[in-house]
């Protein structure tokens, strides 16, 4: 063990200091927070936080994709006044960013969701996406996020019952929009989570485990007095080990379960994990209000092509009949203003505001998301646009 970590040790006295806060002053980037994120995070949270599918080849493109496309910035216009706001699926949004959802938060910090939602209020009411998998239950979300806009992720579970039950509480509790992921039909493995026997919500400590979270005292201390994960919102019936898992993923979800879902919902709904623009069509002619282009952060199906290289094709092929939000790979504002300048109407990050609640919980997501809104108008104005609506392909140079 290193001197650094046994003097991390020796603050056991104090596990209750604010978590990261301090270092977060010297996190300029998102890689900065992922950085630091990594340093709280035993090792078996961080790989399912940095984890993809199978090779991780589509995680990696994720980003490549960004690295191959160059922008052509104008120049000579007044950019002293920047527009960033936009409205999505309804929802009247401060910057074109989303929170997306994700399972397990907890895994990350102990106050999971809530510290997710009160850094959302915080940044001027960005939109939170809740997951199925929360750790946190719906009603709580929504008193911590105090009207800051929530949409709720929709697993449709092989078990129907389960899904109309937490598409009702959603309505019930003020969730604006319902994003039914759809790249999710069976559950995927990741091989860093077998190698370090990842069973979720709750981790399993073996002894390898134990001696890895004596490296992470703080994460350690806060998982040890805080009520083990779990995952409240399925509860009732819910799955709690792998196989659980894999039987609720039972591979029987259809184009007819939008009929139905639109039986249950009268708000908007968005299909996330869209990548063929016929589907993106075809999803437009079941009045979906809008697709969300994404590999799911590279986590689920390897081998598939980066969110952003097929991103062009679908915002042609719908043109207006649907909004097109983009994920999968955001680090950067520039990335933001990329997606933007190929047609998304606004983005969704994952791990970037993951990074930041590993590393220091509420204030953590909010530096994300400071960052991420500073590069965001940098960006734009070194572009020389003003507004959103002056992020247009003409600003992408042709290869
Ligand atoms: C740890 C983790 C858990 C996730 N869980 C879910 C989930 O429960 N439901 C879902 O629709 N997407 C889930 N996602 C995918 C995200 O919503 C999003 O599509 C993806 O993170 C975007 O890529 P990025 O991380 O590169 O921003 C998860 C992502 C991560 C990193």
């Amino acid at each position: 063990m290193k001197p650094k970590e046994i003097a991390e040790l020796v603050h056991l006295g104090h596990p209750d200091a604010p978590y990261g806060v301090r270092a977060l002053a010297r996190c300029y980037t998102i890689d900065d927070l992922a950085r630091l994120a990594r340093k709280r995070l035993p090792i078996g949270a961080a790989d399912y936080l940095d984890g993809g599918g199978e090779d991780e080849w589509t995680m990696r493109r994720n980003r490549e994709a960004f690295g191959e496309v160059e922008l052509l910035p104008r120049v000579m216009r007044d950019v002293s006044d920047l527009q960033t706001a936009v409205t999505v699926l309804g929802t009247p949004m401060p910057l074109p960013i989303v929170l997306s959802p994700v399972g397990a938060p907890r895994m990350f910090h102990h106050e999971g969701e809530l510290a997710v939602a009160r850094a959302a209020k915080a940044a001027g009411g960005l939109t939170y996406g809740v997951s199925t998998l929360a750790t946190q239950t719906l009603e709580a979300i929504a008193e911590a996020a105090n009207g800051s806009p929530l949409w709720f992720q929709l697993y449709l579970w092989g078990d129907r019952g389960i899904s109309r039950e937490l598409v009702s509480r959603a309505k019930a509790a003020g969730y604006r929009a319902l994003l039914l992921s759809a790249d999710t039909t069976v559950r995927s493995e990741r091989d860093r989570e077998l190698h370090r026997g990842i069973e979720l919500p709750t981790p399993q400590l073996n002894l390898r485990t134990v001696l890895n979270g004596a490296r992470h005292p703080s994460w350690s201390w806060h998982f040890i007095t805080s009520p083990p994960p779990s995952f409240p919102n399925l509860s009732m019936h819910g799955p709690t080990s792998r196989d659980q898992m894999k039987e609720m993923f039972d591979g029987t979800v259809s184009w007819r379960d939008l009929e139905w879902i639109r039986e249950l919902w009268d708000g908007p709904i968005a299909i996330k994990g869209v990548l063929r623009a016929q589907e993106a069509v075809r999803a437009a002619e079941h009045g979906v209000d809008a697709v969300i282009v994404s590999n799911h952060g590279g986590r689920q199906m390897d081998h598939v092509p980066a969110s952003l290289e097929v991103l062009p094709e679908i915002v042609d092929a719908v043109g207006d009949r649907t909004e097109v939000l983009f994920d999968s790979g955001i680090r950067r504002g520039a990335n933001i203003v990329t997606a933007l300048a190929l047609g998304a109407r606004a983005v969704l990050v994952g791990r970037a505001h993951l990074y930041g609640l590993a590393a220091a919980g509420e204030p953590g997501v909010r530096h994300a998301i400071d960052i991420l809104a500073q590069e965001l108008r940098m960006s734009m104005a070194l572009c020389g646009a003003s507004s959103l609506a002056d992020l247009d392909r003409t600003l992408i140079r042709a290869s």
